[in-house]
């Protein structure tokens, strides 16, 4: 469920009709509704309810604006990073240290040191050598750093081989069947406070059996550490529930991964942690763009825009779909190709799709761009780097700039020995 619908014919974020924005602002731009963020936010955590004490952690990646942070920290939410950078962001957000989890399987030493000068809640260790040289440096200033173990349970989640975590030879995670060692090991280092343990298979998932296969390890490790005497109070479940990106998308609810926690989690008497990102954010963005011009094709005519896969990465990535919508539909149908300025062919959203009849100067939108979208956003073919726009009610806010090739290229500069 999102707020992006039409009103007399025009598509609207909440109360904020999109041509207004693209008059404002140009595009293309990612637009995000305020209320649908804090809607998902409170629809997942009410899914969680019944489970006890339980931790929230927006994994920032899939949308690390600044503006929306905010939002998400007024609704209770702490953050789950992967580097300085997004440390940064939740703690400019107003998001409490202690509520930050780092994960990530190349953490620096200099990472590792700015978290325990931030006080950072939780380290998601990925690697023995990681949690030694964490222990030293937490040890050094006379810490104890709060960490748990991220396991790989050898469970494949079912999804894109890109966004799969889980299996044995992805580089995320300690072999499970080790987990019970290294644990024994670093839980003697004083600079260490090791409390539990961590999991994520994978994302945009849509089979909760396999999540729940997964949890069961998670559940059996658990009982095997306390076996041999560890005080396990946390474990941390990850995030990878998926979206519908198409209209007759069938996806497991949050109410349903909620049961199934629940279920797979019975006994364990632990905090348990989530780090939800697509869920929270997924619908709770579209990218505006412009048609530039309808080419004639072979097959179907190019829908030109002024979006690209360097705005929206995802098609060109994970070959992913992404609801192409009128912003003023006339009704009629057509059958066309939708394609960005960008010089290689990847630059394609869509072939042979069927979709509203656009001319050029039309407005349109990709639905369901509020996760893994501005954020993945590059530069490439010296483009502008895509704006984002926060509307809240009838408000509306640039909450990200569009950043000119210029200022790009004004941090650029031909050595000396060049010039002459
Ligand atoms: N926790 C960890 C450790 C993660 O690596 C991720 C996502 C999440 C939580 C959040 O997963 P989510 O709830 O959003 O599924 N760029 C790709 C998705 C990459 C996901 C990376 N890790 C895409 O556009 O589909």
């Amino acid at each position: 469920m999102d707020l992006f619908e039409f009103r007399d014919g025009v598509l609207h974020a909440e109360d904020v009709p999109l041509p207004a924005i693209a008059a404002a602002v140009g595009t293309p731009v990612y637009v995000y509704s305020a209320n649908t963020f804090r809607r998902h936010a409170r629809v997942f955590k009410a899914a969680l309810a019944g489970l006890g004490r339980v931790h929230l952690a927006f994994a920032i990646k899939a949308n690390p604006n600044v503006a929306v942070l905010r939002v998400l920290a007024d609704e209770g939410y702490g953050a789950d990073v992967v580097s300085g950078g997004e440390m940064a962001r939740a703690l400019a957000a107003g998001i409490p240290a202690a509520d930050i989890v780092f994960s990530g399987v190349g953490k620096t030493r200099a990472e590792l040191n700015r978290g325990l000068d931030e006080g950072i809640g939780q380290f998601n260790l990925e690697l023995e050598e990681e949690g030694e040289v964490l222990a030293q440096l937490a040890h050094a200033r006379g810490q104890r750093a709060r960490a748990v173990i991220r396991v790989n349970p050898d469970v494949d989640a079912g999804t894109h081989a890109k966004i799969s975590t889980g299996k044995r030879d992805n580089k995320f995670g300690v072999p499970i069947d080790e987990a019970a060692g290294m644990f024994a090991r670093l839980a003697r280092l004083p600079g260490l406070d090791l409390s539990g343990v961590a999991i994520h298979i994978g994302s945009q998932l849509s089979d909760l059996s396999r999540l729940e296969a997964a949890y069961a390890r998670i559940g059996e490790l658990v009982a095997t550490l306390r076996a041999q005497g560890h005080a396990i109070t946390r474990v941390d479940l990850g995030g990878g529930l998926g979206v519908p990106y198409r209209a007759d998308d069938v996806l497991p609810s949050p109410a349903e991964y909620g049961e199934m926690v629940a279920r797979a989690t019975r006994g364990w008497d632990v905090e348990l942690m989530f780090e939800p990102g697509r869920v929270i954010a997924g619908n709770a963005g579209v990218l505006l763009t412009e048609v530039i011009w309808v080419k004639p094709g072979v097959h179907h005519p190019y829908v030109i825009v002024d979006a690209a896969m360097n705005d929206l990465a995802r098609p060109a990535l994970y070959d992913a779909f992404h609801d192409f919508v009128a912003v003023e539909p006339s009704g009629e149908r057509t059958v066309a190709n939708i394609a960005g300025p960008v010089c290689e062919s990847g630059d394609t959203f869509a072939m042979g799709r069927e979709i509203d009849r656009v001319e050029s100067g039309d407005l349109a939108v990709f639905r369901t761009a509020g996760a893994y979208g501005a954020t993945m956003a590059s530069t490439y073919n010296s483009r502008a780097l895509v704006p984002e726009v926060l509307v809240d009610g009838d408000r509306f806010a640039v909450v990200a700039d569009r950043i000119q090739p210029e200022t790009i290229l004004a941090a650029e500069r031909v050595p000396e020995w060049l010039t002459k």
